[in-house]
């Protein structure tokens, strides 16, 4: 079973795993390839990688489109028949417009904007990254410029964050604490922060050199400004929330072969069920390949590496080592298979589980990238 199906028949595909599986790798291959098909996509990362960036022949990721110009296809052989643009995510710059949505007028909104607390939550805090993320890929999918857009998401320290971020920032706004937060500040005014101010000092470390009246005088300015956003913040995560679980909406799970991340991903998979959202299939990324065993004797094997080899290297002297080297690509080829065979058992046969080998070298150019989507889509052979 191919990826090529649920390129063509969605709006939006994320990739989702844990880290250093090749999410971005692949999801950068899916946008090539629907592009070649004649898609209209926008490639939407959070990883400012330059790798990633070159790989799509451009200079740097920006954190507004950058169009990939047809003539680079054309550099490595192909052809785009679609549009391929790609975006990094702006976590901070989502956040602010989100602000500016929902402000009740110019000046709350400035007040909220030039607040030293909520610089640092809206760049720093942990789940705002994954949230934004799924912000503007509700923003994004929604614009009829883009037939498809691919959303690689964050290496996260567990991927489910991810999935419940829009949850989680309700639960932090509607939560008893900041009920309770906000009702000490207009109960009682500054006096009674006090209490709040100590324990939030430790956020003074991440907010730099204010000292600490200034600081509560800012949590009050926060708070009160979050007070203003809260209605319409809410309603906007509720939405997000809702849009992540719609069937144009699909999850692919990417993990290596190792055991511990394809632990993660099924962990991951069940979720994604159990949370109602399209788990469209699971992509094995470097996955060692099975070389054969030279049938032929070790002599004729010297015969055939001298050949190959550079005068300066004794064919003879290095056989052994090459020969060793081999017997632990098959043993990394043959435990491989086994996490594969495994993974396909426990999951069932009605997942759509995709293989794509180890190359020798990074994928660095469009053309790698291409020959990644080829795997992904069964065009390979
Ligand atoms: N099939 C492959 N063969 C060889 N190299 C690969 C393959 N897939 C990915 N890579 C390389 O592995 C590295 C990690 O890949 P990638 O950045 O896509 O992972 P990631 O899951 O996005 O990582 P992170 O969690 O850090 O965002 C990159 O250098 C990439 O070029
Ligand atoms: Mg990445």
């Amino acid at each position: 079973m191919s990826f090529a199906d649920v390129l063509s028949s969605h709006r939006v595909v994320v990739t989702v795993g844990s880290g250093g599986v090749g999410k971005t790798t692949t999801a950068a291959a899916m946008a090539v390839h629907a592009a070649m098909q004649g898609r209209k996509v926008l490639c939407l990362t959070i990883d400012p990688a330059r790798r990633l960036a070159n790989s799509l022949g451009l200079d740097e990721m920006t954190t507004s489109e950058q169009d990939v110009p047809d003539e680079l296809f054309r550099n490595h052989g192909l052809e785009c028949r679609g549009a391929l643009s790609a975006m990094m995510l702006d976590t901070k710059r989502t956040f602010d417009a989100l602000v500016e949505k929902y402000a009740s007028d110019e000046e709350a909104r400035d007040r909220i904007l030039q607040n030293q607390i909520y610089q640092y939550v809206a760049s720093s805090l942990a789940g705002t990254q994954e949230y934004m993320a799924m912000e503007k890929l509700h923003e994004v999918r929604k614009d009829p410029k883009w037939d498809l857009v691919v959303l690689d998401t964050p290496p996260t320290a567990s991927a489910i964050d991810f999935l419940t971020a829009p949850e989680r920032l309700i639960d932090a706004i509607d939560s008893p604490a900041m009920r309770w937060f906000l009702q000490v500040f207009e109960g009682a005014g500054k006096e009674a922060f006090g209490l709040v101010g100590r324990g939030a000092t430790v956020l003074l470390k991440g907010i730099g050199k204010i000292t600490g009246l200034e600081f509560l005088e800012k949590v009050a300015e926060f708070v009160s400004g979050i007070n203003d956003l809260f209605g319409g913040f809410k309603e906007r995560a509720e939405q997000v929330s809702d849009a992540l679980r719609s069937p144009e909406v699909a999850f692919v799970l990417v993990t290596s072969p190792d055991p511990l991340a394809i632990g993660e991903a099924r962990f991951f998979s069940d979720k994604l069920e159990a949370a109602g959202m399209n788990r469209e299939g699971i992509i094995v990324n470097q996955v060692h390949t099975l070389i054969d065993e030279p049938d032929i004797p070790v002599a004729q094997q010297i015969e055939a590496l001298r050949a190959v080899m550079p005068e300066s290297i004794d064919a003879t002297d290095i056989h052994p080592r090459m020969s060793e080297a081999l017997g632990a690509e098959r043993t990394w080829a043959v435990a491989d298979r086994g996490q594969v065979e495994r993974l396909g058992e426990e999951i069932g046969n009605d997942t759509r589980i995709v293989e794509v080998p180890a190359f020798d070298e990074d994928v660095h150019d469009l053309a790698a990238l291409a020959r990644v989507a080829a795997y992904l889509t069964d065009d390979a052979a």
